[in-house]
């Protein structure tokens, strides 16, 4: 049993848990996930890791509450405990030989785009990130990512704080400079992902996209997490998750990653029509 020893609310639905993990916090690199399970009959939801401490043997994720588990995980709080934190999975973000990063983080992907910037930074990198959301209220890590970035650029596509617009206004203004950045992260919508990759191929600067399909066992065994890269078929799980985003083929991630919704929707639906059982 892994139990919560913290839990923050971050923005509308989106919170901060703190487990203690030591296995994890130990071997953890950035841009590696987990995958939990709140039960013995829960469903397995892989999470991107928001930061580890190998001292003290914690770990965090920041989930936003979107689907039947998530929505599950959100009614605990301090001190419940949950079944399974499986981990670190995934190949670790490719971090070294470079001298200038752009960090780009939308949504919820802020969280994972966090432990990428922090580590560039240790490594002597000059970051420089972007982070976005929808709206003032939905921007959250803006302390943390500013610890963690040389320069940080905030946007709200309403403009209600930062600057007005997507993540890829600031993104075009800093590749037309004159002292362009060699490579780019990008963690956040599919979508935001392929319109980072479209702005930053005409300056061939490497770009790479941490990728979200829909997965199981998380360890290569299923197939369930396949995407198109460079027209070859890999795993998002192990593979991946990061991959050359002007490789990807973003428009059939977008369809698998809708192939479930109608289900995920009645499954979220029943949950709440039955109300909330969850862990008590
Ligand atoms: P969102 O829709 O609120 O978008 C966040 C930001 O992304 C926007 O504010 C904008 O700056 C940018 N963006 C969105 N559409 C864009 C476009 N067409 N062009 C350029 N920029 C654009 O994001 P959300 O609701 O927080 O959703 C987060 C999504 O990220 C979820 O779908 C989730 O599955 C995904 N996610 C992915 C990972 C990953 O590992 N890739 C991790 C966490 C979350
Ligand atoms: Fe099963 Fe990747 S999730 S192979």
């Amino acid at each position: 049993m892994f139990t919560i020893l913290e839990k923050r609310d971050l923005a509308d639905k989106i919170c901060e848990y703190v487990f203690e993990a030591p296995l994890v916090a130990k071997k953890a690199r950035p841009g590696q996930f987990v995958i939990l399970r709140l039960d013995e009959e829960g469903e397995r939801i892989p999470i991107t890791l928001a930061d580890t401490d190998p001292k003290t043997g914690r770990i965090k994720i920041v989930v936003q509450a979107i689907g039947t588990t998530t929505n599950r995980l959100h009614c605990f709080e301090k001190g419940d405990a949950i079944t399974d934190i499986i981990g670190p999975l995934g190949t670790p973000t490719h971090l070294d030989g470079f001298k200038k990063a752009i960090c780009v983080g939308g949504g919820v992907g802020i969280a994972c785009i966090h432990p990428i910037a922090k580590e560039l930074k240790a490594m002597g990198v000059q970051v420089t990130s972007i982070i976005g959301s929808r709206c003032k209220d939905l921007v959250f890590f803006e302390d943390e990512m500013r610890a963690a970035s040389h320069e940080l650029i905030v946007t709200t596509d309403d403009g209600s704080y930062g600057k007005k617009g997507l993540v890829t206004g600031p993104l075009a203004e800093l590749l037309q400079g004159v002292d362009k950045a060699d490579v780019v992260f990008s963690v956040g919508p599919v979508i935001m992902m392929r319109e980072v990759a479209k702005a930053t191929k005409p300056y061939e600067v490497k770009t790479y996209v941490s990728l979200n399909p829909i997965m199981v066992d998380g360890t290569g065994m299923c197939g369930a997490c396949r995407v198109s890269v460079g027209g070859v078929t890999k795993f998002g799980c192990v593979d991946g998750p990061d991959f050359d985003g002007h490789q990807v083929d973003f428009d059939l991630l977008m369809k698998r990653l809708a192939m479930f919704k109608e289900m995920e929707q009645q499954s979220l639906g029943l949950w709440q029509k039955e109300g909330c059982k969850c862990h008590k």
